[in-house]
């Protein structure tokens, strides 16, 4: 196996960041926090970190062992999976979806943050504050009514991406993640202390114990800390591809976790009080962040301040996820096609801005998310966890996951990741199907 010349992440604090601002995105900031309300407050934790352990120890662990292990990304990883010594190798067919995948996460994403940009940039300018919200929104969302600041956000990627990779990757994120938590620990603070704050704490923290007895707080725990760890079977192989035999994946897959969930805890600090102060309805979505957030900061004192710190965090959130995306992409195509580093950076951008282009309206850029989160990501996943567990095979992997670590793995986790985690992985997909979308 041909390894990549990309670099590596000088130690686990610079993987670590790296991985947490791949994992941290969307989902925590404008799905987590009302799937916790909603789904029976602190009770929805008990399933929730169950999952996060799970799919944390065992399920992400086992895509940085991988990409560890073959020293190259996505495509790379099948190819090495499913190499029977043979001449055919259906690996080299199946990278291909779960890099779909990444790929077609990465489109939409980028319409999304462009949003974000331009919301961000309508804060400063206080636009924003003084127009109805609804009505900017369908501005911003109309077809093709945002493209300055969705070509912004690919070219904020690609410059990245462009200076280097996996130095200039951790160089980012030990910059933009520090900056995402420390802004939304300033929001949560601000909230905390509206009049009528409480309110939101309760929404989120008295624990509704019937809701355990409710399937749909489990398959909703389940899809959101599956999505919420960026387990695609893609963008973190790449990731563990950069990481050096020093470091304990399983520890720094369970950090990985704790922080994304930590980020999940205080997007929900940071935005529901806040809404119930203002006596809103609690939602997720589009609809929470560029509809009833503007209104909140609108009626804020100081709001104009605020709605900068949170638009300005959700972009470095969703930057960093990108920044993973396209390096997937990115290292794939340098391994496939041998192509130089930059030519396959701008290459990925701009097929990621073409075909975006034609998403820049709100419900074409909400069925291609749909159709890509709810069909191709998931399998992507299953495919990964299928390949590393049974295909590669779970004696060979434990090796990679046992190097750089003092102490052997615990006895069950053979059991976790070959008859939990891989049927679990299928489960989710399957009930993505069922429910139209659980992650
Ligand atoms: N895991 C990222 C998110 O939560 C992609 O949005």
């Amino acid at each position: 196996m041909q390894k990549h010349k990309n670099g590596s992440f000088s130690n686990s604090l610079g993987f670590v960041l790296a991985c947490v601002g791949s994992a941290v995105g969307l989902g925590n900031i404008w799905m987590f926090p009302y799937r916790l309300g909603e789904y029976g407050g602190a009770a929805f934790l008990i399933p929730y970190i169950l999952f996060i352990c799970l799919f944390g120890f065992v399920g992400l662990s086992a895509e940085f062992a991988i990409g560890r292990r073959c020293g190259t990304g996505t495509l790379g990883a099948y190819e090495y999976c499913w190499n029977r010594g043979e001449k055919r190798n259906p690996g080299k067919i199946l990278g291909w979806i779960p890099l779909l995948g990444s790929l077609g996460i990465a489109v939409g994403y980028s319409v999304i943050i462009g949003w974000v940009l331009r919301f961000l940039w309508g804060s400063l300018t206080n636009t924003v504050l003084e127009t109805d919200a609804s009505q900017y929104f369908s501005e911003v969302t109309a077809f093709m009514g945002n493209t300055p600041w969705h070509i912004v956000v690919i070219v904020l990627t690609v410059l990245v991406l462009l200076c280097g990779a996996a130095a200039q990757i951790e160089k980012a994120n030990k910059i933009l993640m520090p900056l995402f938590f420390i802004l939304f620990a300033v929001l949560a603070v601000r909230v905390a202390f509206l009049p009528g704050a409480g309110e939101g704490y309760k929404f989120l923290f008295v624990p509704k114990w019937e809701a355990l007895a409710n399937v749909d707080t489990w398959v909703m725990a389940m899809g959101q800390a599956f999505f919420s760890l960026s387990i695609t079977g893609s963008g973190m192989i790449v990731y563990g591809s950069y990481l050096n035999k020093k470091e304990d994946i399983p520890k720094a897959s369970l950090q990985t976790a704790f922080f994304d969930t930590i980020a999940a805890m205080f997007s929900a600090l940071a935005i529901m009080p806040a809404v119930f102060a203002f006596g809103i309805e609690p939602s997720s979505g589009p609809s929470l962040m560029f509809i009833t957030i503007p209104n909140i900061f609108r009626q804020m004192p100081m709001g104009r301040l605020f709605a900068v710190i949170f638009f300005l965090s959700v972009c470095f959130a969703g930057i960093t996820s990108l920044i993973n995306m396209f390096e997937a992409v990115t290292e794939s195509w340098q391994h496939k096609f041998g192509m130089k580093r930059n030519a396959a950076v701008l290459l990925c951008g701009a097929i990621t801005l073409l075909v975006g282009l034609f998403l820049e309206e709100e419900t074409r850029v909400g069925n291609w998310m749909d159709f890509v989160t709810i069909l191709v990501v998931p399998f992507g996943a299953v495919l990964g966890a299928v390949s590393i567990y049974y295909v590669f095979g779970f004696d060979k992997i434990r090796e990679e996951l046992e190097t750089g670590r003092k102490k052997t793995l615990p006895g069950f986790f053979r059991f976790a990741a070959k008859y939990l985690y891989v049927p679990l992985a299928v489960i989710v997909f399957v009930l993505g199907l069922v429910y139209g979308g659980i992650g």
